[in-house]
């Protein structure tokens, strides 16, 4: 395999000593980017992109050709797994993601199977091809959604406001819920293990509606079936530690417990403090974020003040990789998130010194 020319966002996850603080953008391939539009409007859909490792690598390379970027992410969608276990996986224009079949009665949950990797196979087609055309040049990720995002998919058949049938679930039949939950945790670890066989150089577990749980709830429906993929996935690869992200969105107030779990990063969204979060972790874990991505929508000096202020509050040393607290906004300009990268290079170096 070939030397990575740029590992400063692989050292930052692991606290090494690095030069300025790397920053990647979740959702950094996107329709914020005409030329990712202009592909997606060649392949037909948003799933034509995902199946197709030509497109899928290279819309994942866009936005490295515009901005200096630190991480390249795989693209594809979490709700992949969930299509494989048979769900039906469809978007309806300009209503996001849709699955055909539900899993609300106890006959459809008795009847789901672990995710058949075979039918993932794009994915890791995909993982090798961009890998390839990367040469190096950044480090690549991988990604999965957390068993309890995807539950929320699954049972409420889409997006949701209020995700009544989930937690209708979970209050009055837990066992069925927890039965998703570990079915979905077993396909997560060997989806995400695949993508470091095929070539991901670092995993994150996109938690996305963890927060919308209670205290007591997120460790039990949430965190734990986190904290078993982590045990479960590989960590290193050609004697390099391939580490692992885990983002919890809202999940701010649980930071030293998800700390706990085995990860080497943990995500921040932007309503945390950086700062106060570094102490609170300790030594146990990176932190990854936690720009506003609306911040994006005021102009290029208030989000040069803005990184600044974030950087300020991490403070001095490794361990930090800037990110948004959320995925980059279809509505944010380019040339916005162009003069983040670059207030982000230029004003951290005086942190690394
Ligand atoms: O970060 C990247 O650039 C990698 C690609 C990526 C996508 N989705 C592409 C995508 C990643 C990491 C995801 C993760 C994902 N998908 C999450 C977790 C992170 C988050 O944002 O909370 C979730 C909840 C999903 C499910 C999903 N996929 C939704 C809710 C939607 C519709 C909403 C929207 O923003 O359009 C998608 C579609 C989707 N996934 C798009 C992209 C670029 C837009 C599709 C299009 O081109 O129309």
């Amino acid at each position: 395999m070939t030397q990575l020319k740029n590992d400063t966002f692989l050292r930052a996850l692991l606290k090494q000593p690095v030069d300025y603080t790397p920053i990647w953008m979740m959702r950094q391939a996107g329709r914020y980017l005409p030329e990712y539009r202009a592909t997606r409007a060649k392949a037909g859909s948003f799933m034509g992109l995902c199946t197709s490792p030509d497109y899928a690598t290279e819309v994942t390379l866009q936005p490295l050709e515009r901005f200096p970027l630190d991480a390249a992410i795989l693209f594809s969608d979490i709700l992949t797994v969930p299509d494989a276990m048979g769900l039906g996986l469809y978007f309806a224009e300009g209503e996001g993601p849709k699955f055909e079949r539900t899993l609300r009665d106890e006959a459809a949950i008795q009847a789901l199977e672990v995710a058949p990797l075979e039918k993932l196979q794009y994915v890791f087609d995909a993982v090798s091809s961009i890998r390839r055309a990367l040469d190096g040049r950044v480090p690549l990720i991988g990604f999965s959604g957390s068993p309890f995002t995807l539950a929320c998919y699954m049972i409420e058949g889409g997006g949701s406001a209020d995700f009544r049938h989930v937690k209708a679930m979970l209050y009055a039949r837990p066992e069925l819920l927890h039965r998703i939950l570990q079915i979905t945790a077993q396909s997560v670890t060997a989806y995400l293990n695949a993508q470091i066989a095929a070539g991901a150089q670092a995993v994150q577990i996109f938690d996305t509606w963890g927060g919308a749980l209670s205290h007591a709830a997120y460790r039990e429906f949430s965190l734990a079936y986190m904290q078993q993929i982590i045990a479960g996935l590989t960590r290193e690869v050609d004697g390099r530690r391939v580490p692992v992200i885990v983002f919890t969105k809202g999940g701010g107030q649980w930071l030293e417990a998800i700390a706990g779990i085995g990860a080497d990063c943990v995500g921040l969204d932007w309503t945390t403090d950086i700062g106060l979060a570094r102490v609170r972790v300790g030594e146990q874990v990176a932190l990854q974020g936690n720009f506003d991505p609306n911040a994006l929508f005021g102009s290029p000096a208030s989000i040069e003040a803005e990184a600044a202020r974030i950087l300020a509050a991490y403070g001095h040393g490794s361990g930090h990789v800037f990110n948004l607290g959320h995925g980059i906004s279809q509505f944010a300009d380019p040339a916005h998130a162009g003069a983040l990268v670059d207030a982000v290079h230029r004003l951290s170096r005086q942190y690394h010194l």
